[in-house]
């Protein structure tokens, strides 16, 4: 089967849900290819893989490092790649020019970036210089230093007009689909219905056409746990008990057992033996 693209991701609108999760390196991408729809390089990466206080300090370099591998380790799903805070915001030939770095040199399907009208100029421009571009409104973790920080949007019926502008805005533009962040439902449902796009949410409700959660959420692996936020299993609990185990063995000297060491090929042995 061919690798998914953000063409195949906008013809969902309106039919089955669309799978997504983020992943950072290689033994997730190849976990998980398998059974997601789409693949977000995202910057959370900057506090879940390098502990960070929040996605800001996170460079290009290590967006296209990480994406590189997520590419090379997946062959079906949909791969997008976060650009990061500070590499699109200053005008549209700039974002142009590290939007395109970022797809030559990973191969990825598209880029996503944050922001509604503010930034439906630069959305416009890539796409029309043929970057497909995902969108994402609401709580923008990128600007959480003065826009309100990671509260819910949407709780009052005056703060609506303005996500759906933002949210028109991005699709006039040409984006192929919009992550909704941190949404009150009725608000997701509401941009859902008006949208010919489909809305992917993460702590915005099952109204919208997917679902995006941080993978290492789920699996147990990261310190936050966001009301929205479903932990499927506890791998942290299962690392610490196949460290403990191999810490045993190596004190007791069980491990490495037979099978894990090398012998040398017989003729020699008997040769080293002198005998
Ligand atoms: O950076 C990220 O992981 C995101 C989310 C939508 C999960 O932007």
């Amino acid at each position: 089967m061919l690798r998914k693209s953000a063409n195949d991701i906008k013809s969902r609108k309106g039919k089955t849900p669309i799978v997504c999760l983020t992943a950072y390196t290689a033994p997730i991408a190849r976990a998980i290819d398998e059974k997601v729809d789409l693949m977000l390089v995202g910057d959370s990466l900057g506090m879940v893989l390098y502990d960070y206080e929040n996605t800001l300090q996170v460079t290009l370099e290590q967006m296209i490092n990480h994406a590189k591998s997520v590419v090379g380790a997946s062959s079906k799903s949909c791969v997008i790649v976060d650009m990061p805070f500070g590499t699109y915001e200053e005008s549209v030939d700039k974002a142009f020019m590290n939007s395109a770095r970022v797809m030559k040199e990973t191969n990825c399907n598209g880029i996503k970036l944050e922001g509604g009208q503010k930034i439906s100029k630069t959305i416009k421009h890539l796409t029309q210089s043929s970057i497909p571009v995902m969108g994402h409104i609401g709580l923008q973790p990128q600007s959480v230093l003065i826009d309100g920080g990671y509260k819910v949007r949407g709780k009052e019926k005056s703060e609506w007009q303005k996500y759906i502008d933002d949210a028109v805005a991005v699709e006039e533009a040409g984006a192929f689909s919009l992550v909704l962040e941190g949404m009150a439902e009725p608000l997701a449902a509401e941009i859902t219905s008006i949208l010919n796009i489909p809305t992917i949410g993460i702590g915005a409700s099952p109204s919208c056409d997917g679902q995006i959660l941080v993978t290492e959420d789920i699996l147990g692996l990261s310190n936050v746990a966001p009301k929205f936020v479903k932990k499927y299993v506890d791998l942290e609990d299962a690392i610490k008990i196949a460290v403990n185990k191999y810490a045993a063995e190596v004190k007791d000297r069980t491990f490495p057992s037979t099978e894990h060491v090398y012998r040398m090929h017989p003729q020699i042995v008997s040769y080293n033996r002198k005998d």
